[in-house]
């Protein structure tokens, strides 16, 4: 193995279809009209030397070391800023650049420390590499002048430090970070000599503006900008490809390496998801895998109040065989299910699934998903016939006007909202309709047209304006419709929305938002000649989530924005991978490809390969197990890689649900809430330490590879086959690309992904089969999935969660970009710095009449449950409404969040609580009691893990 070296081609491709021929260096070259010189050449194998281009942004022609002779012109051209030319001869080395070029570099390397041996970027430094391109032999200037060698350092960023005494000045840091990330963190400050880097307001880049993408530091060609683990380590010597393990973008990263250590994480060029672009929790935060609080050998104990023991692998997977079987016996088949993980891969997640169906011999399965993108499966499903997106994430490159609703996507899908933020700067229009004004409503460049604060729970009424303003004022695309959709649905629709009490100017007063910006946002939408929909939670966790979804799903096929590139409807899911667990037969009703598990034939497939009777009857839903082991007939669970007990609402409810079961069985990295109430621990690997695949938001399925062994000596695949067999239903697997096989040959819409595939070509979006070889990058051209496009009836059901003289204040919640759900891994990194408690974000209207000051103890109020944290007084949330993320178990907005759900999914409705606000003096009676207890688990970790 080595490292896997990706070209350069110094400036970015041309789209352009006209072709363009000419003569470099007397071999002729057609390349597309717009291309550079400089990547002209590097396609005839010339690499033309450069310092200042870098082929992630756009050439800016500042070093002069690039430059080349076309003949017939005067002077010596920059080969990185000029475009090539029909016939035009040019030449990349003659004697006259040759001693430009060594004057140039020169001049560099005069004002530069002459450390390389010592210098952390030493055999990885473009400046080293153009210093022996160009034959530089000697340097003729000494120091004695002024320079920059005797700079401080800024080292306040966490995973990488900025030497300005390294820095050339080529300003490809500051091009990085407008045009690749969007965050206008960076400017060249001063002019000539004195000009430099300068993060924000020249301060030291963990106060600025920057949001630790990476961008610069992969960017810059020096060691000026370095990760601290190389400085730490040293330089990689091989590096794997594979898949973040973080958000549902699914970025592709090497993972560099030094034997069985990892050194940095550098986002993958060729990365059809991310491009060569990541964020801070994919680029840096996987110190957790190495953190100490790591359990690597697997628990039990009898009772949830015993310290746990460690003990073999044989006799946990003993235990967890034997506990399930005497509950079987004594409470019934029914008695026990699992929970698959959206954090694992999709081979995994099949494997616990198929251990529910055919080793339990019952459906009682569910995963994650069932608390957040349920009603994107159900919804999409019943308007076009399949349960994801439409589109690639490339699509977003072609839209006209991006419509954003429930989603926050610079915090939670930041490498994506890079894109779309580049789109805007292109040009796109904006409509962003949330409750609080999130970033991408106004930041550097961009400014949405439209922002509809609606009030939480309102987006169906919402969406039901925008569809009436559509209707009612003739912007149908009535050719759409006649061509690709069932005409009756449409009409009983159409006339459904055009009733008054659809109007923008009735859903108003429920919404809050003016008539007058909802009939603007509704023109805007229709006329986009490509309008795409982007959505997230803000949808889905609701108690209409799947109302939404449809009203979605109706507004692209009224304005026919489907079936081509620019254009659908595409949730923005949140883990990582959460499509894939849906679609791996994770619901207790459907087998992988979402198949009905009443459909005798699809069943009959099954039972034969996997030589076990199936049951016909769907299982029970998550919130269906805290239930029935609350009236005492669910006894036993096995959760894999889910802390349920803080990741679902009522958290009062799953503890008395948990702690009424026999036997609970968690794999999990960490120790985690769950785990306070289980009998058996089994001790989880990270995606480090596994091969398999995940299936990212825009059904791109995409290789994890096993970059080291596991520290806890088994994948987390292998736990599940051990358990499997223990239980007597043995599974034939020695690797995961034999599961996938399995999955490929039982599923329609997998029927040609196998790892040799995704080896070859990198990665495919699902369907993948004899009809789409390569996969299916924008679904539904030239007709849905189901045949006719089906416009559902969506009416609006106010929440039964209302707010009144108790509970006044409206609650929402979501996530922010440095910590991850419910921060298990973001919490163990230094991500830390950026946000060590969760706040609640208050209007100042509404915190003055609670006399409440910014930064003051607060204790927020449900009808489930308290709990108490720091207020932010802001004008990004409406009067009535506040805010909270839910990143640290020692507030859990969960305590407070209720029992309220999707009516056809049963998600729950996080998005909408009445809540009260008051002054409190510091935590609560529960918060002092859990920070006690996670101390003590904290402790018996320690003790564990030495
Ligand atoms: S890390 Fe990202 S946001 Fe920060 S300065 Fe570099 S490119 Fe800009
Ligand atoms: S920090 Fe690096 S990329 Fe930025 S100007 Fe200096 S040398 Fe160039
Ligand atoms: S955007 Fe998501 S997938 Fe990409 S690096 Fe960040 S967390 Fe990982
Ligand atoms: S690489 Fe062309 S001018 Fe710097």
């Amino acid at each position: 193995m080595s490292l896997v070296h990706e070209t350069d081609y110094g400036t970015p491709a041309s789209k352009s279809s006209e072709m363009v021929t000419l003569t470099i260096d007397g071999q002729s070259v057609t390349v597309p009209a717009g291309t550079s010189i400089m990547r002209a050449a590097m396609d005839i194998g010339t690499q033309v030397p450069k310092l200042c281009a870098t082929d992630s942004v756009d050439a800016f022609g500042s070093c002069r070391l690039c430059l080349v002779e076309i003949q017939g012109r005067p002077g010596t051209p920059a080969s990185c800023t000029t475009p090539v030319g029909s016939g035009m001869v040019v030449s990349t080395q003659t004697e006259r650049l040759k001693q430009i070029r060594k004057g140039v570099m020169e001049l560099y390397i005069s004002d530069h420390p002459l450390d390389c041996l010592t210098c952390a970027a030493n055999g990885d430094c473009e400046l080293q590499d153009m210093a022996g391109a160009v034959g530089l032999r000697d340097v003729r200037y000494g120091y004695d002048g002024e320079n920059h060698t005797k700079q401080a350092k800024d080292e306040s960023n966490p995973y990488f430090t900025f030497d300005p005494s390294k820095c050339i000045v080529c300003s490809r840091c500051v091009r990085a970070c407008e045009e690749v990330q969007g965050t206008f963190a960076l400017t060249i400050q001063g002019r000539g000599f004195d000009s430099k880097v300068s993060a924000g307001m020249d301060e030291p880049f963990v106060e600025s503006e920057c949001v630790s993408c990476g961008a610069c530091v992969q960017a810059c060609p020096t060691a000026t900008l370095s990760e601290k683990s190389v400085i730490d380590i040293g330089v990689p010597e091989h590096s794997v490809v594979t898949t973040c393990a973080y958000c549902g973008v699914g970025c592709s990263f090497k993972a560099e390496m030094r034997g069985e250590e990892l050194v940095r994480m550098v986002p993958y060029k060729d990365g059809k998801a991310n491009r060569g672009h990541s964020c801070v929790k994919g680029r840096f935060a996987w110190g957790y895998a190495n953190h100490r609080e790591r359990i690597l050998k697997p628990m039990i104990r009898e009772t949830i109040d015993q310290p746990w023991r460690e003990v073999t692998w044989e006799v946990a997977i003993e235990r967890v065989a034997s506990e399930f079987k005497r509950l079987q016996a004594k409470y019934g088949r029914l008695a026990i299910g699992g929970i698959t993980s959206s954090r694992c891969t999709n081979e995994e997640t099949y494997l616990v699934q198929k251990l529910v169906r055919g080793g339990f011999g019952n459906n009682n399965v569910d995963t994650c998903a069932r608390v957040c993108h349920s009603p994107t499966g159900y919804g999409l499903r019943t308007a076009f016939g399949t349960s994801a997106g439409t589109q690639d994430f490339d699509s977003v490159e072609h839209t006209d006007v991006v419509l954003i609703i429930g989603a926050n996507p610079t915090d939670a899908h930041p490498v994506f909202a890079s894109r779309m933020k580049k789109r805007l700067r292109q040009g796109a229009k904006l409509i962003v309709i949330d409750p609080r004004r999130i970033d991408m409503v106004r930041m550097p460049h961009i400014e949405a047209q439209y922002h509809l604060p609606l009030r939480p729970g309102t987006n169906a009424a919402m969406l039901n304006a925008i569809a009436h303003v559509i209707v009612t004022e003739g912007l149908v695309n009535e050719k759409f419709v006649r061509d690709y959709c069932d005409l009756s649905a449409f009409e009983h629709w159409a006339s459904f929305v055009s009733e008054p009490q659809n109007s923008p100017e009735t859903v108003g007063l429920v919404t809050g938002v003016s008539a007058e910006a909802i009939r603007g946002a509704a023109r805007l939408y229709a006329s986009g000649k490509n309008s795409a929909i982007y959505y997230g939670l803000g949808v889905t966790e609701h108690s209409q989530g799947t109302t939404a979804v449809m009203a979605l799903a109706n507004l692209a096929m009224a304005t026919g924005n489907l079936g081509r590139e620019g254009v659908g409807v595409n949730p923005l899911r949140g883990q990582n991978n959460v499509q894939g667990s849906c679609d791996m037969g994770s619901f207790p009703h459907e087998l992988s490809g979402y198949r009905h598990i009443s459909d005798d034939a699809t069943r009959t497939m099954f039972e034969k390969l996997w030589g076990r009777p199936l049951d016909a009857e769907p299982g029970l839903r998550i919130p269906n197990m805290f239930d029935a082991a609350i009236d005492g007939t669910f006894k036993g669970i096995y959760v894999q890689g889910e802390d349920i007990l803080q990741s679902d609402p009522n958290t009062k409810h799953v503890r008395a649900a948990l702690a009424a079961m026999e036997c609970v069985v968690v794999q999990d990295l960490f120790l985690n809430e769950t785990a306070n109430y289980a009998h058996v621990f089994l001790p989880g690997s990270t995606f480090l330490e596994k091969d398999g695949t995940f299936t990212n938001a825009e059904r791109r399925i995409n290789r994890v590879r096993k970059v080291m062994t596991p520290k806890n000596g088994l994948a987390d695949w292998e736990i599940t086959l051990a358990i499997a067999k223990a239980m007597g239903f043995e599974m034939p697997y020695s690797h995961p690309s034999e599961i996938m096989d399995e999955i490929a040959h039982l599923t329609p819409t997998f029927a040609g992904v196998s790892f040799d595939l995704l080896d070859k070509v990198g990665s495919v979006q699902w369907p993948c089969n004899e009809k789409a070889p390569l996969g299916t990058p924008v679904m539904h051209i030239g007709g849905f999935a189901r045949g006719k496009g089906n416009f559902m009836i969506t009416e609006y059901v106010p929440t039964d969660e209302k707010v009144g003289p108790r509970f006044p204040l409206l609650l929402t919640t979501g996530r922010i970009l440095s910590q991850y759900n419910v921060g298990a891994q973001t919490r163990r990194t230094d991500n830390v710095v950026w946000h060590e408690q969760d706040v609640l974000e208050i209007h100042p209207h509404d915190a003055e009449e609670r006399g409440v000051r910014d930064g003051d103890w607060v204790k927020i109020d449900s009808r489930a449950g308290g709990t108490a944290l720091h207020a932010k007084i802001t004008d990004r949330v409406a009067p009535g409404v506040v805010y909270t993320t839910f990143h640290h178990p020692d507030t859990q907005a969960n305590v407070v969040t209720t029992d309220y759900s999707d009516w056809a999914t049963n998600c729950p409705e996080y998005k909408v609580t009445a809540v009260q606000v008051s002054p409190s003096n510091g935590p609560s009676d529960w918060q002092r009691e859990y920070n006690e207890q996670a101390e003590h688990s904290r402790r018996i970790a320690k003790v564990a893990a030495e």
